[in-house]
């Protein structure tokens, strides 16, 4: 229905900004997989698979991860404190820790009632907390007022690019294949996305001749380009950045004054190597050089969505920022609270998440056996993806560094090409789709997250169970291969 419709709405006059963006991980294909699974759910016996795996979408707690127990237990007394009046129930009966109950009280004696908002930025205690996190993995101090509580990093970055982004012209800096949050975001902002590509042939790392490129020839269309995100590690790259990448980065936003967006929710997935900071990095370049870098602009995020934790559903994140104008924080601190604040619950599943049991502790044992059992596990995942991909023809794909995704490169032969263009279709969307239909797999084509030209690419998550899922996508690929040959 268009201007004919009896609606005061309709698809022709609402925000057009709105119809420009794209969002491919919830895209045409995540729909007709749900659609798959409400038919298999009705025993329609007629599709050619048992089940639906979503591996488009880095939601753990969705295929088979399974809580931590020690955040489930002090969740459930902080939204119901009367079981506090049964301590030795829940002790002797229902298997909870000390430890458990005394983090319980403190949050309720600290942020209170969790079906009450908090302050806009997030409760004062657990934002101290973060600031100790902080201090811990950086070895150098935060500041508790620096500190944003936020719905899951995703609307941090909303909060960051409203403020950052003053008109048409605003730009920032994008990696090129990225997680379309960005480019989305940028879009219903009516600002500009300056894409800047990664290097794949060196396990993506960042490019700093190409950034220099995007800038510059941003700069000469008159964009006025102001920021520049990074993602580390990676998303749907699996990349995780070197220290001198993150350095030479830093560098770059000092010379060109730009501020940096640090995408860090993946910061506990890494496989290979060590995770770098940006705020440690930042702050050890000023230790090293008094004065160069203290205007740096920095704002680094996290979230519960990823990691071990993979509490996507409960909402919640921060964000650190360091060198900002307090004027400019004054702003963001208003822009928040027109949101009121972030899910309370969701806050305190943050505090549990930068302050879990420590060795000794009653819950330390458990925690760590679930922790540890959660990342053996992904990462066996991810080479046995990998493995499987290494050994399909026509696909090539970039050794697992670390967050949840393998982003292979597929070769397609002209027929196939030809054959998606027939439909009106990307030819990765075009494989993708018939990945779908032949087996249940959801994936995402790589122009969902944009890549090089004449370069055709998917993104998985490595978060499925079992192996039977792989072993499809290895048939269907051989029999996709063959028909187009
Ligand atoms: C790189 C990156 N940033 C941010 C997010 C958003 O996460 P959250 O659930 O914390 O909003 C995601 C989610 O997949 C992501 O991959």
């Amino acid at each position: 229905m268009s201007s004919t419709s009896q609606h005061r709405l309709n698809i022709d006059n609402i925000n057009p900004h709105v119809k420009a963006a794209h969002y491919a991980v919830r895209g045409e294909l995540a729909v007709r997989s749900e659609e798959y699974r409400a038919r298999l759910a009705k025993h329609d016996s007629s599709l050619p698979f048992k089940e639906v795996v979503s591996a488009n979408i880095g939601n753990p707690q969705q295929l088979d991860q399974k809580p931590i127990t020690f955040f489930r237990q002090v969740l459930s007394l902080l939204e119901n404190p009367l079981l506090l009046e049964h301590e030795d129930v829940l002790v002797n009966q229902m298997g909870y820790k000390p430890d458990v109950i005394e983090r319980a009280k403190w949050h309720l004696a600290k942020v209170g009632n969790v079906g009450a908002y908090s302050a806009s930025n997030g409760s004062p205690a657990i934002r101290q907390s973060i600031a100790e996190f902080l201090e811990r993995r950086d070895g150098y101090p935060a500041r508790f007022q620096d500190i944003y509580m936020s719905a899951g990093a995703s609307s941090g970055v909303n909060t960051l690019l409203h403020v950052i982004c003053a008109g048409p012209s605003s730009g920032v800096l994008v990696p090129i294949p990225q997680y379309p949050l960005y480019t989305a975001s940028l879009s219903l902002l009516n600002a500009q996305c300056v894409p800047y590509y990664l290097e794949e042939h060196k396990n993506w790392a960042t490019d700093l001749d190409a950034l220099r490129e995007s800038l510059k020839e941003a700069r000469a269309n008159d964009v006025d380009v102001r920021c520049i995100v990074v993602i580390n590690p990676g998303n749907p790259t699996g990349a995780s950045l070197s220290e001198d990448d993150v350095e030479a980065v830093i560098e770059l936003a000092r010379e060109e004054k730009l501020v940096i967006i640090a995408d860090e929710v993946y910061q506990t997935n890494v496989f290979v190597g060590k995770f770098h900071s940006f705020k440690s990095a930042l702050r050890r370049m000023q230790e090293k050089n008094p004065g160069k870098y203290d205007n740096v602009e920095l704002a680094s995020l996290h979230s519960i969505s990823k990691g071990m934790v993979g509490e996507c559903g409960h909402r919640g994140g921060y964000f650190e920022l360091v060198g900002f104008d307090p004027e400019v924080q004054q702003q963001i601190y208003k822009f928040v609270s027109i949101m009121l604040c972030a899910p309370v619950i969701g806050q305190c599943l943050v505090e549990l998440m930068v302050n879990p049991p420590k060795p000794g502790e009653p819950s330390y044992e458990l925690y760590e056996k679930e922790y540890n059992g959660i990342y053996n596990g992904l990462q066996e995942r991810a080479v046995a993806l990998h493995k499987a991909f290494d050994e399909m023809e026509g696909v090539e794909c970039a050794e697992p560094q670390g967050s949840m995704y393998l982003f292979p490169t597929i070769t397609l032969s002209e027929k196939a090409v030809a054959a998606a263009a027939e439909e009106g279709r990307p030819a990765d969307e075009f494989y993708c789709l018939k990945m779908l239909e032949a087996t249940g797999v959801c994936v995402v084509p790589g122009s969902g997250f944009g890549q090089k030209p004449n370069t055709l690419h998917f993104r998985t998550t490595f978060l499925a169970p079992g192996t039977e899922w792989v072993g499809s996508i290895i048939k269907f690929h051989k029999e996709f291969m063959d028909k187009y040959r």
